[in-house]
């Protein structure tokens, strides 16, 4: 047989292409969480055709270079989400505790909305992410049309057509809720509060995730109760032996509760857990406050369902707003109390009569008219980029040794710094160069997360945002020498 020595093959155009990007993403030029150009964008650039270019894209995402994210495109990969440890789960509290008075709460929330200061503290999307142009249309067309609404009280609870829209959408997300079972209220803060006086009295204990948003806090403060808080698995959710340990040796009368998307941690408990925590309520017989807030900023296909799906005795007080989703400054949320809905009804009549018409029949236009859902996908991506970034530039900038949590939803990140660090003292600091910053020192009632940080990412990235989180990096490292 007579052998031939094969000529070497040319190397296929969408390799060289493939490596030309991957040596801009080595040298920085492309770096973690920048978009590259669309594919026919690229394909126009480099002359080549569209197969080529996806060739080129799928064999990057193949090496971990690049990531493909639904109807956005593709993204420089961050050393994340596989690689950076997440924080650790706190120990369990021996005995409920008071909550003590903390000004540092007040104070976060008076810099959030001083445009002097990189809003970081509170949970606040910046308002370009919110249809408000739409929204304030739909208001002044709301008072034009009918006048007389601003000259009556809003004796309901809740306005029908928006009830139902919100029922509607539970029942996609596979929990049937009847209209008339919501009470909508001025925010879910007023939702949480209700639930709160409906099933306690003061003095009382309630269970709650450790980290605690500390808005719980404050709340369980002003009703005189008492906090026990559980450990939390910063991406399962509450861990629930500790809970069983927790309702077994102690008095709790509610737990208070976010399964999807836990502010501060991001965590999100699987169906199979809900159905767990909800089965070991029913065993300790507790009624459960479920804020959902958060549940519609899903980043996978699917919105999680919350608690109140494995309701069959209305033990869920289910709690949430368009606050983090549309408009914060409409302020409308809403309470599905369950059997307790007598309850929260007087509570609602006796706190504030009713909630507004106007805002429940502008929110309500806009669900049916405005493209609610286009805009829920568009703030999902948003979102679910900003973390990304966010993310990034934590790993680029903070001290080695930082951990932080991976949400797969809403637009909080939660940063645990090594243990030399004292985060309320960075929160001093920061001050000084215009950062507001949430320490961890307020999610609990014990003298717990010195070292940790919640970041709000809900700002489109930009260098002002990128130079506040080095800024914050550099402060830590300053401490730590
Ligand atoms: C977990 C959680 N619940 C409730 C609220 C308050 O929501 P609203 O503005 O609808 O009263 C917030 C706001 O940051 C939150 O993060």
């Amino acid at each position: 047989m007579i052998q031939t020595l094969a000529a070497p093959k040319p190397t296929p155009l969408y390799v060289i292409l493939a490596d030309e990007l991957q040596s801009l993403v080595g040298q920085g030029t492309l770096r973690p969480g920048h978009r590259v150009p669309s594919v026919r964008r690229m394909a126009l650039q480099r002359d080549v055709s569209i197969s080529t270019v996806i060739q080129a894209y799928t064999l990057l995402e193949n090496r971990g270079v690049l990531e493909a994210r639904p109807q956005s495109g593709y993204y420089v990969r961050a050393r994340l989400p596989g690689d950076a440890p997440e924080p650790r789960m706190a120990r369990p509290m021996a005995k409920p505790s008071y909550v003590g008075v903390n000004d540092l709460t007040a104070e976060i929330m008076s810099f959030a909305t001083d445009p002097a200061y990189v809003p970081l503290g509170a949970a606040l999307p910046d308002h370009t992410l919110f249809p408000t142009k739409k929204l304030a249309r739909l208001l002044g067309a709301v008072g034009r049309n009918d006048p007389a609404l601003l000259g009556r009280y809003a004796m309901n609870w809740a306005y029908d057509p928006l009830a139902r829209e919100i029922a509607r959408r539970y029942l996609q997300a596979g929990t049937p809720l009847s209209h008339d079972e919501l009470v909508v209220t001025i925010g879910c803060a007023e939702a949480i509060n209700l639930s709160l006086r409906a099933v306690t009295k003061p003095g009382d204990t309630v269970a709650l995730e450790s980290p605690a948003y500390f808005g719980f806090l404050e709340t369980i403060q002003s009703l005189n109760l008492r906090a026990l808080e559980v450990p939390t698995d910063p991406r399962t959710g509450i861990c629930l032996d500790a809970l069983r340990d927790a309702l077994e040796h102690n008095d709790v009368k509610a737990i208070l509760v976010m399964p999807s998307y836990q502010n501060p941690l991001g965590s999100c408990m699987p169906d199979e857990k809900k159905e767990r925590l909800y089965r070991l309520l029913a065993d300790y017989d507790v009624p459960a406050i479920e804020d959902d807030i958060y549940g519609d900023l899903h980043f996978g296909e699917r919105r999680p369902k919350p608690l109140k799906a494995w309701d069959t005795d209305g033990r869920v007080l289910l709690c949430s707003s368009f606050s983090k989703t549309l408009a914060p400054g409409l302020r409308v949320g809403w309470c599905a109390p369950g059997r307790y809905l007598e309850r929260v009804r007087r509570l609602k009549f006796t706190n504030t009569l009713g909630t507004p018409v106007v805002l429940q029949k502008t929110v309500s236009d806009f669900l049916r008219n405005g493209g609610y859902d286009h805009h829920l996908r568009s703030i999902r991506r948003a979102y679910q980029n900003q973390l990304h970034l966010f993310s990034q530039a934590v790993l680029r900038h903070f001290p080695e040794g930082t951990r932080l949590s991976r949400p797969q939803g809403g637009f909080i990140l939660w940063v645990e710094l090594p243990p030399g660090v004292d985060t309320l003292r960075l929160h001093r600091e920061a001050l000084k160069h215009h950062i507001n910053t949430a320490p961890g020192a307020l999610f609990s009632v014990k003298d717990r997360y010195r070292n940790c940080l919640r970041l709000n990412c809900g700002l489109p990235w930009g260098e002002a945002i990128e130079s506040a989180v080095r800024k914050l990096g550099e402060l830590a490292k300053q401490q730590l020498h």
